[in-house]
């Protein structure tokens, strides 16, 4: 059959355990041979067991032939879904002519314990041994007997703090679990399916626990930010064939130890003593006896959440590129990549010997390892030896962000097997790729992923290496489309809203890091620090920004409707501290890292509280919120003036004439007719006046060429992205950069390395470029008003050195990509492809449009394509699903543009 439909995902995930939603979200795709599929209908049936749905029957819910097209964030809309249960679904689809498809494979999702009361483990812990400063992880453990044949065995696990959950002697889930949330508030709770490791007989159950940002150090926030030390939660549920329950849970009657581990801290690094291993600790049959009695905590008051965020994961292992000796008979490695998660080393050696893993981004000119950025951090592992046979390593409840590594202290000679790199990293599926015919602009776009699979680590980290590695909220914003192209940040930026919202101010103010961690308290404290404020424009406004963001890219309604009061608050919030309109010049980072050009405070704060104010509007119409909706445009409109009066002069100069204030007042339409193109026109002086370099910081960056192509210089934008003198993307790349900087002057030609104190090699605000590349080089735009891809805007805009580009992005529809080569006679041609079930606007620059082959008619009756209409610039074309090719031929006036 022709018309199927695949890829059944629940709340973006195929399979999901563990749920607390009570109205979950269905996914599935159409794939069809035939151009122009679109969906018309639909029927989901959603049973309690895979046999009733086998006979058709939905016990759960039957949603009827639905006349629809809706393939994405179908809402379940059937009976009260019940703690722990497991639900089967499938669904048939009927397409533009009414012929159905078969149905689905089955998927299915199950619940979680929905109710507090349900937990009725406590929380286990280890003392703290006397006069130790980082203290052992602990190991805790418990056999039971299961007496019968297991018919569902399911673990709920969390900690405060991180846990490794073992069952007889299997790991059990991911890395660092539960995630980095606000513990005062709210956990993470892991569902994991452990039917296959639990048997009749004894079984064993542990877990060895982290400090994590629970307890360890936290940025430069220091330790012990939420607690002293671990706790571990678990209930293992197991359900027998003869349909007896029995539940293990975490309680004193568990045994506690020391083990290996003597210390690890996610900043510090970890000590490991192989001759402490505690053998077969964790299958049945080891004696405990000897072990101590767990602490109990008296309970917890935070949130118990399912858990949203995707799993960390190891994602690749890396082998060095080089190894060098050095004269002090350490080994250095370069792994050829700026990289962020561990070394796994290999070593035979005497019982006792130690030797050290040690980890920087780049070197000092006498190739020693550049250490001086990593502030107070610790980016070393140490391993001591037990003396038998090959013994393995890698570290478990801590990271770091490096491409060189120093081994100390090995015995023998260490050559380029002796290590791999693991890369580490939240394991958001991998979505964008894109490529052209420049090496550069490959390999910035490289560089751009990498800065995400080294920072998106539980929460959007700023960077990997130093003590920070905080959910800076700005940093986030400003990258999220970008990352939302590059990878499936669904569920990962759902996770973080969560967080912004935890750290909320009772004012409404969303702050600069997320999960707070303390920091708000510690600026208050603080009075070196006395200048920041609880909000800061292009950072807190990352509560707004990012639910769009979802929104736009996979047509995500809940996140705003879930958050929308939350973000009404901000936005009163901006309005009530600012003066007629204008944000005053506290509170602000500025545009961060910008390069001899600084923005003034109250010109982007305005700029931004407009922006936000906008967005709200926007978000309101979604939802319905009609009075809303002229009520925030309103502002936005006021706001835009309030702008203009304070800060536009006659000849349309902003104040501060930095690129970014041009950039900002043009993306976030504050000016009006004249004005704009002053600013235009102010904006290329400026950057031509430097010699085609920019000037931006974090937050003018991110529409910097966005701003110049919409205002019909994408010359100027090509000049910029492909521009090698300093300061600009190209410069660090052709100084060997691997990752996106923190600072446009990291290390250059003329000064060297920049002050050691804030200096990362690993930052991906810098990055938001990559939103650029999707959407205008490559085309590849979402429709607003039919969001997430189901229609898209394809309008590719060659120019510069680029005469090849491709990319594609797998939206929840399936994957949208285009694919074009300008010729040097002009001849343009691009392939293009749409997923069923969506459709796209195509524009195609150049004169003499041809489809397929063919000349674009509008009179012909093409199939899959209409001709909308035809300039001497570009011709206009609305597609179907499938796959077309698009030839042109690009003038000198099409150039000109
Ligand atoms: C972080 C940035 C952050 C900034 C705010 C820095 O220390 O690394 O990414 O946005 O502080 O000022």
């Amino acid at each position: 059959m022709s018309f199927r439909v695949v890829h059944l995902k629940t709340e973006y995930v195929v399979n999901p355990l563990g749920l607390d939603e009570s109205k979950p979200r269905l996914f599935w795709r159409l794939e069809s041979e035939k151009r122009g599929t679109v969906q018309s209908a639909y029927r989901v049936l959603v049973s309690s067991s895979r046999e009733a749905l086998d006979r058709d029957e939905g016990d759960q819910w039957d949603s009827g032939k639905v006349v629809s097209a809706s393939s994405i964030q179908v809402v379940y809309g059937g009976k009260p879904l019940q703690s722990e249960g497991q639900y089967f679904w499938k669904v048939q689809a009927w397409d533009g002519e009414g012929n159905p498809s078969g149905w689905s494979e089955t998927a299915y999702w199950t619940m979680g314990l929905l109710d507090r009361g349900e937990w009725k483990a406590g929380w286990i812990g280890r003392k703290t041994e006397a006069n130790v400063v980082m203290q052992p992880s602990p190991h805790v453990r418990k056999s039971f007997g299961i007496a019968g044949k297991v018919k569902r065995a399911t673990a709920y696990a969390t900690a405060l703090g991180l846990y490794e959950l073992r069952v007889n002697g299997e790991k059990v889930g991911d890395l660092f679990a539960p995630g980095f949330t606000d513990y005062d508030k709210r956990v993470q709770v892991q569902t994991y399916d452990v039917t296959p490791l639990v048997r009749e007989g004894e079984n064993a159950v542990g877990a060895v626990l982290g400090d994590g940002w629970y307890c360890g150090t936290v940025g430069f926030l220091g330790s012990k930010v939420y607690g002293e030390r671990p706790f571990f939660l678990l209930q293992l549920h197991i359900e027998l064939e003869d349909g007896t329950k029995q539940i293990v849970k975490t309680d004193s009657t568990w045994r506690t130890a020391r083990g290996p581990i003597l210390y690890s801290d996610m900043i510090k690094g970890e000590a490991y003593d192989a001759r402490l291993e505690l053998a077969g600790w964790d299958r049945p049959g080891f004696d405990d006896s000897g072990w101590e009695q767990p602490d109990v905590r008296p309970g917890y008051n935070g949130l118990l959440t399912a858990s949203i965020e995707p799993p960390v994961r190891i994602t690749e292992t890396r082998r060095p590129i080089s190894v060098r000796r050095t004269d002090a008979g350490t080994f250095i490695y370069d792994m050829g990549q700026n990289m962020v998660g561990w070394t796994e080393v290999k070593v035979r050696g005497a019982r006792g010997a130690k030797i050290t893993l040690s980890h920087a981004e780049m070197l000092n000119p006498d190739g020693s390892l550049y250490l001086d950025n990593l502030r107070v951090a610790v980016q070393q592992d140490h391993y001591i030896l037990k003396g038998e046979g090959e013994e393995r390593y890698e570290p478990r409840f801590t990271f770091h962000g490096f491409r060189y590594v120093e081994l100390i202290g090995y015995p023998g000679e260490a050559d380029l097997d002796t290590i791999v790199g693991k890369v580490v990293h939240s394991d958001t599926p991998r979505t964008g790729r894109l490529e052209t015919n420049d090496a550069m602009v490959n390999r910035l776009y490289s560089n751009i992923v990498w800065g995400q699979r080294g920072n998106f680590l539980s929460v959007p980290t700023d960077c990997p290496q130093r003590d920070e590695r905080l959910g800076w909220t700005g940093d986030a914003q400003i990258f999220a489309r970008t990352a939302s192209y590059n990878m499936d940040v669904s569920r990962f930026f759902t996770k973080f809203m969560w967080d912004m919202i935890d750290a909320q101010q009772p004012s409404g103010a969303f702050t600069d890091v997320a999960p707070d961690a303390g920091w708000i308290r510690h600026k208050m404290w603080n009075t070196r620090l006395n200048w920041f404020a609880p909000d800061n424009a292009g950072w807190g406004d990352a509560g707004v920004v990012i639910p769009w963001t979802l929104y736009l890219m996979y047509g995500d309604t809940r996140i705003l409707e879930t958050h929308y009061g939350a973000m009404v608050r901000w936005v009163e919030y901006l309005k009530a501290n600012s003066d007629e309109l204008v944000r005053p010049s506290y509170a602000n980072y500025g545009d961060w890292l910008s390069i001899d050009a600084d923005t003034p405070n109250e010109v982007l704060a305005t700029a931004y509280f407009a922006y936000s104010a906008k967005l709200l509007s926007r978000i309101a119409g979604v939802l319905g919120e009609k009075r809303d909706e002229a009520h925030y445009d309103g502002l936005f409109r006021d706001i835009a003036a309030a702008f203009r009066r304070a800060f536009v002069d006659a000849e349309g100069r902003i104040h501060g004439a930095t690129q970014t204030v041009y950039v900002l007042a043009l993306q976030f339409g504050l000016l009006e007719g004249e004005q704009r193109d002053a600013a235009i026109r102010h904006l290329v002086d400026d950057i031509r006046g430097r010699g085609d370099r920019l000037s931006t910081g974090f937050l003018g960056v991110g529409y910097l060429l966005p701003a110049l192509t919409d205002s019909g210089r994408l010359d100027v934008a090509y000049a910029l992205l492909t521009q090698e003198a300093f300061p600009s993307w190209m410069y660090s790349i052709k100084h060997g950069a691997t990752t996106i900087w923190e600072r446009w002057d990291g290390w250059t030609e003329h000064n060297g390395f920049q002050t050691p104190s804030m200096n990362s090699f690993n930052h991906y605000s810098l990055g938001s470029v990559g939103e650029w590349m999707f959407r205008y080089m490559a085309g590849i735009e979402t429709d607003p008003d039919r969001p997430g891809f189901r229609h898209a805007i394809v309008r590719p805009q060659p120019g510069g050195r680029l005469t090849e580009a491709k990319a594609e992005y797998e939206s929840l529809y399936g994957v949208v990509s285009t694919d074009w080569k300008l010729s040097p006679d002009g001849a343009f041609r691009l392939a293009v492809r749409v997923p069923a079930g969506a459709t796209a606007t195509v524009v195609v620059p150049g004169s003499g449009a041809r489809v397929d082959g063919e000349p674009a008619n509008a009179a012909a009756s093409p199939t899959g394509w209409t001709l909308a209409w035809q300039t001497e610039a570009a011709a206009t074309f609305e597609i179907g699903s499938g796959e077309y090719v698009f030839e042109s031929v690009i003038g000198a006036a099409a150039f000109a543009r």
